[in-house]
Parts: structure tokens; sequence; C-alpha cells
């Protein structure tokens, strides 16, 4: 039979794979995670929230596939779904970004990320990050054939910094990746940081890749300096938020990227032939639960008072708390307790005390230490209250 005398010559074989990502490997957030769960550590490492969602929001979606809302959706997304986040961000930030030509609903932010990078960079371009920097997006410059140039935040503040910046720009420049507010670091752009960026761009054709998931996280009456207020910038950008972090759905892996139509065309190319739709029911559900905004400008008021319990208990440590101005994380300088590396600190920390953070080095394309480890707050009051218990022992 042929099978069998197929089985009795040939040598199954993979052919070697010549790698697109070599430099890609597991990554310090799986490594902690795991850690934690092996050493019962209470893990402030991965950004998610370890409560549910608003049951509101789980029974909307359930009364969308309950109605038959179960095939595909326009692939840029729900009207309805596209309706409510033009209507927010004209709300919130004063631009009218039309709902059917320059709104497109992606699989969270993670590839509405990707997608703005293949719409517009093409091999040999180069793309400017800020460092230190979420880590999907190198690699996704990668993929698109292009490369990244490293310019590092401010050391101490993790201000933009301007001269270094305009330093990088060159000839080959496509894009820069700006994130306000900020992961890891908790700080967010000023009103005179955009306008500094506006004017640094306006002479050249560069595009703004603007990562804002944490957009309704900042603290302190504070407000959320959005690339799209600011009609140069908008005009250039992709703005790019996720329901995940909003109503604590990290799962659900639902966002959006807004952009102007000429942006969104392209973005749509890259996404119709990527994810092509994201699933109905949760853009039905989502779209519901936006109706009403106190839903999301709520969320301020509730991290900020998880931030301030978080604070208040690292008193009680040698840990230095950095500033959180915005997102759910908080960095502490831990050079009062350990002269360890970064990485070596936070998997002692881990292991030894049933505490997990992640080093801030792991997000630095060049290896950069500050004693810094960040912590994630997203928890419910017992979590951080339990952490905070082991934390003041250090
Ligand atoms: C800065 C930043 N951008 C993007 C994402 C990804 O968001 P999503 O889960 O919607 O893909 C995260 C998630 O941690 C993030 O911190």
């Amino acid at each position: 039979m042929l099978r069998s005398s197929m089985d009795a010559t040939v040598v199954p074989r993979t052919p070697a794979v010549e790698s697109r990502l070599p430099k890609v490997g597991t990554t310090i957030f799986t490594v902690m995670s795991a850690l934690a769960a092996e050493h019962g550590a209470v893990n402030l490492g991965q950004g998610f929230p370890d409560f549910d969602c608003d049951p509101a929001l789980v029974a909307a979606v359930d009364e969308a596939m309950r109605h038959g809302l179960n095939q595909y959706p326009p692939m840029a997304g729900v009207p309805a779904l596209r309706e409510a986040i033009a209507a927010k961000m004209d709300a919130l930030y004063g631009h009218r970004y039309d709902a059917g030509s320059e709104i497109t609903v992606t699989a969270g932010a993670t590839q509405a990320i990707l997608s703005a990078i293949l719409a517009v960079v093409h091999p040999g371009d180069e793309v400017i990050v800020l460092d230190p920097c979420y880590d999907s997006y190198e690699p996704n410059i990668v993929m698109a054939g292009g490369s990244a140039v490293h310019v590092p935040l401010l050391p101490g503040t993790f201000a933009p910094d301007f001269e270094r910046i305009a330093a990088a720009l060159s000839p080959r420049t496509r894009a820069i990746v700006v994130n306000t507010p900020h992961n890891p670091s908790a700080t967010v752009w000023s009103q005179a940081d955009m306008e500094r960026l506006a004017a640094l761009l306006r002479p050249t054709g560069v595009f703004v890749i603007s990562d804002e998931v944490y957009e309704h996280m900042v603290y302190d009456g504070e407000r959320h300096q959005s690339v799209a207020r600011f009609p140069e910038l908008a005009a250039r950008s992709f703005v790019i938020s996720s329901f995940g972090k909003t109503y604590h759905v990290t799962g659900w892996k639902v966002g959006y990227a807004a952009a102007p139509a000429a942006l969104t065309n392209e973005f749509r190319k890259v996404h119709q032939f990527n994810v092509f739709t994201v699933n109905t029911p949760m853009q039905h559900g989502l779209a519901r639960y936006m109706a009403d905004p106190s839903h999301h400008l709520g969320l301020a008021a509730f991290y900020q008072s998880k931030r301030d319990l978080f604070r208040a208990g690292l008193d009680r440590t040698r840990l230095v708390p950095l500033p959180t101005r915005g997102t759910y994380f908080q960095c502490v300088d831990y050079s009062a307790v350990s002269d360890r590396s970064e990485e070596d600190f936070c998997r002692w920390l881990t292991t030894e005390k049933g505490v997990a953070a992640i080093p801030l080095s792991a997000f630095y394309a060049e290896p950069f230490e500050q004693r810094i480890a960040r912590f994630c707050f997203a928890k419910k009051d017992e979590t951080l209250a339990l952490a905070l218990d082991r934390l003041a022992q250090l």
C-alpha cells in the first residue's frame, strides 16, 4: 500500500524556518506570571484586573447573542458601535470622526497597532519609538520590513526628549509611536508636549500612531491629551484605544482605530485581510453599554482611589513610589531594599517574597538599569492589601 511503503522509506521532516522575528522570545510577562503561579505570589505583574466587569455589559452581549446577532458584521465594525465611538471622541476631544469612513473596530488595540503599522510602513522605513515602550511595537515594525529607531524618554521624569526625537528624524522616518497615558511609567503627556510634537512634525510627512488605551485613566483632575484634540496631529494620526482596558474586559480583545479617511482606507485594506471582522455580539453589547457615558467617565475616579490606596500602603514599605498620573501602573524605586538588577529583583520578589512585579528594563531595547519595578494596581482591594502586607516585610 502506498501509505505503508511511504512510512517505511520517508522520514517526515519540517523544513527549516527562517524566523521573521529572530529576536523575539518568551516575554518577561509570561515568565513572571508563570513564576507567580508556581510560587503562589500575588500577581501585580501583568496588567489586567482580577475583578469582573459590570454584569450589565455581559447582559448586553448575552442579549445580542440571543437575538441572533451571531454572523459576520460589516468589515469595519458594527455601525452602532462606530457611531458611539465617534460621539464619545467628539464629546471628549472635540474632533468629529466620520463613523463610516474614519473609524474601524479591531481585535484589541494590539491588532489596531499592527494594522496601522502595516498600512503605512514600507520595507526600509524607520519608525521612532520612545523607550521604555510596550513590547509589540518593534516586532510590528519589523514585520512591515521597517526598523525601529529607539529614543529614550528622559530618565527620571519619562517626559519626551524632543531634542533627541528631532535628531532621530530622517528622510526615512515614516512614523512615530506615542503612548499617553504611558505604560510602563504611568506618566502623561501635557498639552505643551503635544504642541511640540505638532510643531516638530509640521515640515515632515511623518505619521503618528497614538496608543491611547489608557485614555480614561488620567488622575487628579488632569485632561487626557489625545492627539485628536490637536487638528494638525489628528490629520496625520491613528488614534488607538481598547475596550479591554476601559470596561475591565481585557480578554474580549475589542478596540478601535480612528484616523482620517485616507489613512483609514489603507488601514482597512490590511484589516480586511488580517482579521476581516471582529466578533459581532461583543460589538453590539459594547455599543449599548457606551450609551451611558458614566461608564467611561467614572473610570478615572475608580482607579484613582485604587492608586491612592496602593500608594498609602507603600508608605509602610521601603519602596519609593514614582508619580502615577495615569494608567493602572505604579512604578517604585527599590534601591533602598536591594542593589540587584531589575530582573533579578523582580524574580526574587516573586519567588521569595510572594509579590510579582515587572522590571522596567524589560521595556527598553538597550539594557538600562534604574532600580525600578512596575506594579499593576487593577486589583481587588484585598489583593492589594495582601501584596502590601508582604511588601512591608522587605
Ligand atoms: C500601552 C498598551 N498598548 C496596547 C495594549 C494592548 O491592548 P489590547 O489588549 O486591547 O490589545 C496594552 C495592553 O496591555 C498596552 O498596555
